[in-house]
C-alpha cells in the first residue's frame, strides 16, 4: 500500500506509507500496556489459549481449580460465582486431586472450559479464588481478534489519517479544499460500504480521467521492458475484458467481478489507508482493500497515500494470477491471531514483495510490486544497476531495514511466484501460534483446526477430491 513516483531518474523525497510502520507502532503500543498492566494474576497453565473477542465481547477460558470435597460446599459456593458472573459452561471434567490418589473422598480438581464477559474476567477468578484452591486460567498465549467469516472484514476497518489531505500539510491536496471535499465524499461511499453491498460507482469528472490518462501513459510506455509477465498479460486481460484503458478510470465493481472469475480475488472499497494487522486480514479472505478516490491534478506521478491509479495500475493486474493471489493469500493468512512482532514482519515480507518484488524471468529480472509499478521513477531504478539485489528469503526479507524516504537500497528477487509461495507457506509455518487455521472456500470462512473430529472432517473432503483427481487421470489413461 504504497504510492510514489516522479517521472525522472532522481530519488524522490517524498514519503511512503508502509503497513510496516503501523504495525511496529501497534507492538509498541502493546509492549507498553503489557509492562504498565504486569500486577500479580491468575497463575497460567500453557496447554490452552484464548481467543480474544472484541471489546465488551465474551471470552472463551479455560479454568483449573481444586474444591475440598467437604460436602460438597466448595462446589456449590463455585456454582454460585458462576452464575453471578453469567459464565457459561462449555466444558467440565473432574478428577481425583494429585495429592489423594489413595483416598477418593479428599480434594478434586476441575477443569472448565466456559465462557465470561471479558470485562469480568479478572473480578471473576478472584472471586473463584475466594471458594477454590489453586485457581489457573490458560491465558498466556493470548490470541488477537481476527475475522472469521468475510463479512468480519466490517469491523476491519481501522483507518490510519495522518497522510489524508486534511491533515497532512504535504499533501499535494492540502491546500485544495475542493480536492479534500471530493476525497470526502468518495470516502464516504467506502465508509457506508458493507459486505454484500453493490461496490460503490464514481462518475469522475473530466480532470480526474486527465490525472489517471497521463498516469497510465506514463507507466504504460516502460511497461513492456520492465513488468513481468504475469503483470502484462494480467494487464492485456483488463484492457482487452474490463474496460481498461487511458480513456476511462475503471470501476471497482467491473474490476471486482473481473478478479472474482480469475483468481476469486475480489475488491472492497476502503476510505484510506488501513491499519497493517487489518489489511493483511482482508488477503486471507481474498479481498483486496482498494481506495477509489485519485491523486491531486498537480502531481499525477506522486501521492503520499494510495489511490486507484496505485490500486488498479499497480496491484490489480498482478492479482489476475493464480499463483500471485495464492501467495497474496498465504500472508493473509499467516497474519491471523498473529502477534503484533509477526505482524511487523509479515508486513515487512509485503513490503519488499506484494510491494517491491522483483523475479526473474527468461534470466532477466522484471518487477511485479505494485510500489514499482506505479512509480515511473522508481520502476526505472529497480532495474537499473544501481540497487543491491538479494534472493527472496523470509526469514532474512522479514527483518530487513525499509526506506520510506526515499528508493528501496535493496530489492529481493524471486525465482517464481511458486518458489516464493512455497517459502511462504513455511516462514508462516514457524510462527508461533497455539493452533493452525484453514480457509474453507465454500464458507468464505476462516476454520480453527483446534480438535481431532475437524482435522478428520477436512481430511474426508481431502480424500473426496483426491478421488476426483485420480478418477480424471485414469481417464485419461495416466495412471
Ligand atoms: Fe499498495
Amino acid at each position: 500500500m504504497k504510492t510514489d513516483g516522479a517521472a525522472q531518474s532522481a530519488p524522490f523525497t517524498g514519503r511512503k506509507r508502509s503497513l510496516i510502520e503501523d504495525a511496529r507502532r501497534d507492538r509498541d503500543r502493546e509492549r507498553d500496556r503489557a509492562s504498565s498492566s504486569a500486577s500479580p494474576g491468575p497463575s497460567l497453565s500453557s496447554d490452552s489459549f484464548v481467543f480474544e473477542e472484541e471489546k465488551s465481547a465474551k471470552v472463551t477460558i479455560n479454568l483449573l481449580f481444586a474444591l475440598k470435597n467437604e460436602k460438597n460446599a466448595g462446589f456449590f459456593k463455585a456454582g454460585k460465582v458462576f452464575e453471578t458472573f453469567e459464565a457459561k459452561l462449555l466444558h467440565l471434567e473432574s478428577r481425583p486431586g494429585r495429592r489423594s490418589k489413595n483416598s477418593p473422598s479428599d480434594d478434586l480438581e476441575f477443569f472448565m472450559k466456559c465462557e465470561v464477559h471479558s470485562s469480568d474476567i479478572e473480578i471473576f477468578i478472584n472471586s473463584l479464588k475466594r471458594v477454590a484452591d489453586d485457581v489457573r486460567i490458560a491465558q498466556d498465549e493470548k490470541v488477537p481478534w481476527f475475522p472469521r467469516k468475510i463479512s468480519d472484514l466490517d469491523k476491519c476497518n481501522h483507518l490510519i489519517t495522518k497522510y489524508d489531505p486534511d491533515l497532512d500539510q504535504d499533501h499535494p491536496g492540502f491546500s485544495d479544499p475542493e480536492y479534500r471535499k471530493r476525497r470526502a465524499q468518495i470516502s464516504e461511499l467506502a465508509f457506508n460500504f458493507k459486505h454484500g453491498d453493490p461496490l460503490p460507482y464514481v462518475e469522475y469528472t473530466p480532470e480526474e480521467v486527465a490525472t489517471w490518462r497521463e498516469v497510465y501513459r506514463t507507466l504504460t510506455a516502460i511497461y513492456s521492458s520492465h513488468a513481468c509477465r504475469q503483470f502484462l498479460e494480467g494487464l492485456q486481460q483488463l484492457e482487452r475484458e474490463c474496460g481498461y484503458g487511458e480513456d476511462k478510470i475503471p470501476q471497482l465493481r467491473d474490476v471486482s467481478a473481473f478478479l472474482k472469475d480469475r483468481t476469486g480475488f475480489q475488491l472492497r472499497p476502503v476510505a484510506g489507508l488501513l491499519s497493517a494487522r487489518d489489511f493483511l486480514a482482508s488477503l486471507a479472505f481474498r479481498v483486496f482493500q482498494c481506495t477509489q478516490y485519485i491523486r491531486h491534478s498537480s502531481a499525477p506521478m506522486h501521492s503520499p497515500e494510495p489511490d486507484c491509479c496505485h490500486e488498479l495500475l499497480g496491484h490489480i493486474p498482478m492479482l489476475t494470477d493464480r499463483e500471485f493471489a495464492q501467495f497474496s493469500q498465504e500472508i493473509g493468512l499467516a497474519s491471523l491471531g498473529a502477534s503484533d512482532e509477526d505482524i511487523e514482519k509479515l508486513s515487512t515480507l509485503y513490503w519488499f514483495t506484494v510491494e517491491f518484488g522483483l523475479c526473474k524471468q527468461n534470466g532477466a529480472v522484471k518487477a511485479y510490486g505494485a510500489g514499482l509499478l506505479s512509480s515511473y521513477g522508481e520502476l526505472l531504478y529497480a532495474l537499473s544497476n544501481e540497487p543491491e539485489y538479494k534472493p527472496f528469503n523470509p526469514v532474512e526479507t522479514a527483518v530487513q531495514p525499509y526506506q520510506d524516504q526515499t528508493f528501496q537500497p535493496v530489492y529481493f528477487v524471486s525465482q517464481s511466484f511458486e518458489d516464493a509461495k512455497n517459502k511462504m507457506r513455511q516462514y508462516s509455518s514457524t510462527i508461533q501460534k497455539p493452533f493452525s487455521i484453514r480457509y474453507d472456500p465454500y464458507t468464505c470462512c476462516i476454520e480453527v483446526l483446534d480438535n481431532p473430529c475437524k482435522i478428520q472432517n477436512v481430511l474426508g473432503q481431502m480424500r473426496e477430491e483426491l478421488k476426483i483427481l485420480h478418477s480424471a487421470l485414469e481417464r485419461l489413461g495416466q495412471c
